[in-house]
């Protein structure tokens, strides 16, 4: 496979699984909090990370590269309100979604038409990424400081299923 799009396809891996130690830490921190249902919230969304990281191995061993891991820097462990930790995760996924964009216009540039067409997918997932942590960040500026409205919010959240 192309080198220039194998080494930014490893660079990607190493963003993704960094994504799921970011939201792991979260989710830590929530339960530490006793907010259950953001804990787990947070830690289904590092599950997912871990597999958007396994979807580009997956495609890099599948289209003959070599898979190079790299050291994953360590997330925060402090953090501040639940709707700063929902600000950081959006601005966080606003970084990721820059990452997947360049990734495509440099498949484009190199012609490699496989890769373009599977991180079509990625696309459409930082949609969603953002959308959710968007949305949470503007729930939870509705519930200001009401700890009851913070409580029904992290009720909420913790219905989310696994994928
Ligand atoms: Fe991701
Ligand atoms: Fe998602």
């Amino acid at each position: 496979m192309n080198k220039k799009v194998m080494d930014a396809l490893n660079e990607q891996i190493k963003a993704e699984l960094h994504s799921a130690y970011i939201y792991l830490a979260m989710s830590a921190h929530f339960s530490e909090k006793n907010l259950d249902g953001f804990a787990q919230w947070m830690k289904l969304q590092a599950g997912e990370e871990v597999g958007h990281a396994m979807r580009l191995y997956a495609h890099v061993l599948e289209t003959g590269g070599h898979i190079v891991l790299k050291a994953v820097d360590a997330p925060p462990s402090k953090f501040g309100s639940p709707k700063e930790i929902f600000e950081t995760a959006l601005a966080h996924e606003k970084k990721i979604t820059k990452m997947i964009h360049d990734l495509f216009d440099l498949a484009r540039e190199e012609d490699d038409y496989a890769t373009e067409l599977m991180l079509q997918w990625f696309v459409t997932e930082q949609v969603e990424e953002e959308d959710s942590a968007g949305r949470a960040v503007e729930q939870l500026e509705m519930a200001g400081d009401s700890t009851a409205a913070l409580l029904m919010l992290d009720q909420r959240f913790g219905q989310r299923q696994g994928d």
